[in-house]
């Protein structure tokens, strides 16, 4: 704690108050308010929660001037360019990079939890054939703490590790389950001879009926992917899956929860939404049109992939994501290259549009990587559940980091009443 302070004077009474500034490693610093209503009954008012801090964190830090996004401290062009999904999990989780031996016992670890209970199978006997995946994710994930009673005690730190590495481990075996049921094919077994993208890859694309040949591009894309997707900060299913967490509910419950705050088409469902868009837009022709409908304010239409609450400038995951989309398409076939030309032309038509300038709207995440799944085989209804595979690393960081804080306290905002005064009850007979 800094000796910093600020000032808020309230101009009806006069009456003035100082209150204290945090300054952290990077980024601006935060005034804490924790005392404000105590002593001057007054909340501050801040609805989704653009200049708002809700915790400390060592895991993640934009800038989204710069475009900067460092996990632990190293850049995400870093870890892209030299690590993988797994070592990162480890940074992410642990706070540093792994030894040799350390990165080898983790994912060792997380190989050998990745086969579920033969039970969470039946559930997917229940689901319809066309629920949406991210249905069935969320409500198998949710159910594991029906299975693991033997990692639910969030105070035990040995506990804490057999969730964190069961719930990175399994979420690839469950997703992989979803789409099989989705296309009414087998169950493919987790193989512990395989890397966790190749085993996501087998998981989805094998049948019994014949091999299955890995292809080492399509494990490198996914990857990135999950590289790229695995943390962010306090975004809105990071945030989800803390306020779960902050009543002691099982971690379980709370990354099921995250799960459903990722699938909104403004957050993690977005990447659906972008292939959605393009397929409807369909020729460059169209593009004017769309552009038109994204920025008048009667149309609710929104160019899907575009903007961020923090990435003022551009989103550094979507500048990655865009190189390896040539990778693939140029090696795995173009059947999707029409597609990307039509986002590489929507891209620079909107990024020379003054719209767009003036509201800093780029291409953020979403925007390329539905193309990059789709070149995989990956249908839409998938593209959130691979968000999610990879942002439960990041979900279970932040759970750990949440549940270890001694001062941490249970997460309750509060609002600003604009609702009917005091009023007594009438009784029916004497209601107009
Ligand atoms: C993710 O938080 C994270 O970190 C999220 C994420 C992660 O890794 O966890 O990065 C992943 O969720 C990326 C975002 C995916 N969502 C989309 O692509 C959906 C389309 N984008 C938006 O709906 C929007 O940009 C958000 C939700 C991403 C950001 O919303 P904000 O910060 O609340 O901004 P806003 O809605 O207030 O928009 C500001 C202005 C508005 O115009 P005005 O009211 O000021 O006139 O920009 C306009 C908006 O209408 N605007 C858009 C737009 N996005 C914002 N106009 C047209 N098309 C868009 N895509």
């Amino acid at each position: 704690m800094t000796n910093k302070t600020f000032t808020l004077t309230n101009n009806t009474t006069g009456a003035s108050v100082e209150l204290p500034v945090k300054t952290g490693t990077l980024g601006p610093d935060v005034v804490d308010i924790g005392a404000l209503y105590k002593q001057h009954n007054v909340f501050t008012f801040d609805p989704g929660f653009v200049s708002t801090g809700s915790c400390e964190s060592d895991i993640t830090f934009i800038d989204g001037e710069k475009g900067v996004l460092l996990y632990r401290g190293y850049p995400i062009e870093q870890l892209a360019g030299r690590s993988n999904f797994i070592e990162v999990a480890y940074l992410l989780l642990y706070g540093e990079l792994p030894s040799a031996d350390e990165l080898a016992s983790f994912s060792s670890s997380i190989t050998h939890h990745t086969m579920i209970n033969e039970g969470f199978l039946r559930f997917f006997n229940g689901f319809h054939y066309n629920a949406h995946p991210m249905a069935m994710v969320s409500g198998v994930i949710g159910s594991m703490s029906a299975f693991y009673h033997d990692s639910m005690n969030i105070n035990d730190p040995v506990h804490r590790e057999i969730f964190a590495h069961r719930v990175i481990a399994k979420i690839p075996t469950v997703a992989a389950a979803a789409f099989k049921h989705s296309m009414g094919q087998p169950f493919i077994y987790p193989r512990n001879d395989l890397d966790y993208c190749s085993n996501v890859l087998n998981m989805f694309f094998s049948v019994p009926c014949e091999p299955y040949k890995i292809s080492p591009l399509a494990a490198e894309a996914l990857d990135l992917l999950f590289i790229l997707h695995a943390d962010h900060e306090q975004n809105c299913s990071t945030s989800t899956v803390r306020l779960a967490g902050s009543s002691g509910a099982n971690p379980y419950a709370a990354i099921a929860a995250g799960v459903s705050a990722l699938w909104g088409p403004a957050h993690g469902g977005a990447n659906e939404a972008v292939l959605k868009m393009l397929n409807a837009i369909g020729s460059v022709e169209n593009i004017p049109k769309f552009v038109a409908r994204a920025k008048d304010k009667d149309d609710p239409f929104r160019l899907m992939g575009f903007g961020h609450r923090v990435y003022k400038n551009f989103d550094p995951r979507a500048t990655l994501i865009r190189e390896m989309c040539h990778k693939v398409l140029k090696e795995m076939g173009d059947s999707n290259a029409p597609l990307f030309e039509l986002a590489l032309a929507l891209e620079e038509v909107a990024l020379q549009d003054d719209y767009f300038i003036e509201k800093n709207l780029y291409p953020n995440v979403d925007f390329y990587s539905g193309i990059i799944y789709r070149a995989l085989g990956i249908p839409e209804s998938m593209f959130t559940v691979m968000f999610a595979i990879a942002r439960t690393v990041g979900w279970v960081a932040h759970w750990l980091e949440m549940i270890a804080d001694p001062a941490g306290r249970i997460g309750r905002p509060r609002q600003l009443y604009t609702g009917a005064p005091l009023r007594d009850y009438v009784s029916v007979d004497d209601r107009k």
